[in-house]
């Protein structure tokens, strides 16, 4: 029955596996727990869970009094089904300085081509500290609640939203389909009390409010997170049938009127002056308001102009998030450890006395690199004045968000005598190779390639995760283990390894830990993987500066691995139609052009690659839906000035179309849209007998 996916189930064969698995996971337990040899393996424990737990969430009637979700501590995040967000939730770009906001509203204005006299009103809202929901109406019913997740993907939270007093379960006068943004969180009182609860009973306490509504919000079991006094406030919408308002301001008191709970200190501001003005306003308040924010959000209120400024990969253009400055606390600095990472990059790692900073323990801090403990930044200009960091100092550590801690200053007077100044390694700890820093680069990295065990095991640990290969059963801990045993050396390895481990005398299920069911569900959740999305391969590699959203912007300009594989070797001079193409890639600068190219090029790199592709059935990227645009596919270069549309805003809305905007004109180029003063390009597009557009001629080709 294992094999029958769940959706497919029917109610007898799900309350029969359910008993089958309320057995086999008791048994499990009490091995665990009483005996020294566990029956199944850890992953193979969590496999059987997550999958009682996806039963459960169809069949909630169906639940057990003895359900294994009910019998171990925290359930597992992992138990939630999944939820495809029909309209992706971003976040938000970051400010930490006034001058930031002022950068933000010049850029806006220039992307949409407002004069200075030009008025442009924005919102200016508190930023919550807790986390994001969005909740999914159908004629005016709640049929389905979800957390951001990635952003694509979130988990089913449906049940337990449901038991938020302040989230309606039915709207009146609401558009037929509703997506309703926000952030559920906890008061103050609410997070003391329930800590206070908790330790009274011996349960779990929180180290911050925003962690107690994460897990109050994330319980596998709804009648704990009624419980729990959670809150919600509503600042956005996803997919709509009909609009809301014409303003951010009218959505959110149309949110308000709906019965949602809006925030009371949302404004409209002219400009960057009352945006200022306002966030301050909002941080004075800040200690009394009786929830954590963690800095105020503007929006520009006019939502045609939030439509023709869309997006980048993860944050909208026409929001910006203005952080307040980070929490400070002083403590010791014990040892400084060098870790080197998947790119060979040397990273000093600051281990700290333990020491509470805005609500949480921190004892690691991060140090950068050799300039900014020597008490200078990449330019060579002085950090902390001029303020080395030592082994002994004392320090002042700080986090702002997620952010991982860092060190802010040093207080010379508490300097130990014998303090000495820190020697950055020019050796790799881990294999002994030279450390080198090259011009221009802030970061000391281990030349030894892939010879390095540590970048190894990295890279791999990498090429398993989950936004790349997503391995199940192959995490970080069984690939050290395999690595260490020399089983898997480089991602092709991983292929391979059932035709290796598979029989024979060294067998994988006579590991300890593995048995032969988990052992064969590696291999047969390893062959799933052969197919795979080129997004997902391109971001696998693990190239320095080649994120999952620029992975995922190369799979689709590319659309194939043969096709992406020829342009990088065709753009190898970093000059030319090819490396131009791949810079005109939204979303892709010089530095992780360069070096995608040089990884690409790079012939031990690429043996590598070739021979892990072999494994691979490659998956052609998914273009962005456009269908029936006129131009999808198409390669468009825009040259001359743009009258109606800024040269930002044209290329965008091309991209959104489906179109490939090329800054140079080639036999390949499609259309050139050439506005007046256009010279050589539009010359050379009539010579090979291209066509050639004015501005009004584009636009009415694409619609308006
Ligand atoms: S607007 C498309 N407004 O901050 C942008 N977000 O750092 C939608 N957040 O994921 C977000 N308060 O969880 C918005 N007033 C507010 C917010 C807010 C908190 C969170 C939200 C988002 C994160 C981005």
């Amino acid at each position: 029955m294992e094999n029958i996916a769940v959706d497919k189930l029917t109610e007898d064969q799900a309350r029969e596996e359910l008993r089958a698995l309320a057995e086999i996971l008791g048994q499990a337990n009490q091995a665990y727990h009483t005996k020294d040899a566990p029956e199944i393996s850890d992953a193979e424990y969590d496999r059987l869970k997550r999958r009682n737990a996806e039963i459960e969430a169809r069949f909630p009637q169906l639940k057990r009094a003895d359900s294994p979700s009910e019998q171990v501590g925290a359930p597992l995040a992992e138990g939630f089904s999944k939820v495809r967000h029909d309209v992706r939730m971003l976040s938000l770009a970051n400010a930490f300085e006034d001058q930031d906001i002022t950068d933000f509203d010049e850029s806006i204005r220039r992307y949409l081509g407002l004069k200075d006299g030009d008025s442009l009103t924005y919102t200016a809202e508190p930023k919550i500290d807790g986390l994001s929901l969005s909740l999914r109406y159908e004629d005016g019913q709640l049929v389905r609640a979800a957390t951001r997740g990635d952003g694509q993907e979130g988990e089913n939270v449906t049940a337990n939203a449901r038991t938020i007093a302040d989230i309606p379960q039915m709207l009146t006068g609401a558009p037929a389909v509703l997506e309703v943004r926000g952030e559920v969180y906890m008061s103050h009182a609410d997070f003391a009390a329930l800590n206070e609860r908790q330790e009274a009973r011996g349960g779990k306490t929180f180290a911050n409010p925003r962690n107690a509504a994460a897990g109050s919000l994330r319980q596998l079991d709804a009648r704990i997170t009624a419980e729990r006094p959670l809150k919600f406030f509503a600042y956005a919408w996803g997919a709509l049938s009909d609009p809301l308002a014409e303003t951010q301001m009218g959505a959110i008191e149309r949110l308000g009127s709906l019965g949602f709970q809006t925030n009371p200190l949302t404004r409209l501001c002219d400009g960057p002056a009352e945006m200022i003005r306002h966030y301050k306003d909002i941080e004075a308040q800040r200690a009394t308001l009786g929830y954590d924010i963690d800095g105020v959000v503007y929006k520009v209120n006019d939502l045609a102009l939030q439509e023709r400024l869309g997006f980048r990969s993860t944050t909208p253009r026409w929001a910006i998030a203005h952080k307040f400055p980070a929490e400070l606390a002083w403590t010791r600095l014990e040892a400084i450890d060098i870790q080197v990472g998947r790119t060979g990059a040397l990273s000093p790692v600051a281990r700290l006395t333990p020491v509470t900073v805005g609500g949480v323990v921190v004892s690691n801090a991060t140090l950068h690199n050799e300039d900014y403990i020597a008490g200078r930044d990449s330019n060579g200009q002085e950090i902390r004045g001029g303020k080395d960091i030592r082994i002994g100092d004392w320090v002042q550590v700080y986090r702002a968000g997620d952010v991982i801690p860092k060190v802010a200053d040093v207080d010379l007077s508490q300097r130990p005598e014998d303090a000495q100044p820190y020697d950055f390694p020019t050796h790799c700890p881990e294999c002994g190779s030279d450390a080198i820093r090259e011009e221009g680069d802030a970061v000391r990295r281990c030349s030894g390639g892939l010879i390095c065990p540590a970048q190894a095991v990295e890279k791999l640990k990498h090429f398993v995760g989950r936004a790349a290969f997503d391995i199940e059963g192959l995490g970080a801990k069984q690939v050290e283990q395999f690595y260490a045993d020399g089983w898997i050396k480089e991602p092709a390895d991983i292929f391979t390894l059932r035709d290796r481990y598979g029989s024979g005398i060294q067998q994988l299920k006579n590991r300890e830990g593995w048995g032969d069911k988990s052992a064969q569900k590696l291999f047969e959740a390893i062959d799933e993987r052969r197919k795979i999305g080129l997004g997902r391969l391109i971001f696998g590699l693990g190239i320095r500066h080649v994120g999952e959203s620029a992975s995922n912007l190369l799979a689709r300009h590319y659309g194939t691995w043969a096709v992406f594989e020829q342009a990088m070797k065709d753009a190898q001079p970093c000059e030319g139609e090819a490396w131009d193409e791949l810079l005109s890639i939204d979303g892709v600068g010089k530095v992780l052009a360069e070096s995608l190219v040089s990884a690409m090029n790079q012939e031990a790199e690429r043996a590598s690659m070739d021979r892990l592709v072999a494994h691979l059935d490659v998956q052609e990227a998914e273009r962005p839906v456009t269908d029936g645009s006129p131009v999808a596919g198409k390669t468009v270069v825009f040259t001359g000035t743009l009258e109606k549309m800024t040269r930002a805003e044209a290329k965008a809305r091309a991209e959104a179309l489906g179109a490939k905007v090329s800054g140079s004109v080639s036999k390949k180029t499609d259309i050139v849209v050439a506005g007046p003063g256009a010279g050589s390009k539009e010359k050379k597009a009539l010579e090979l007998g291209l066509t050639v557009l004015d501005e009004d001629g584009w636009l009415e080709l694409i619609g308006g």
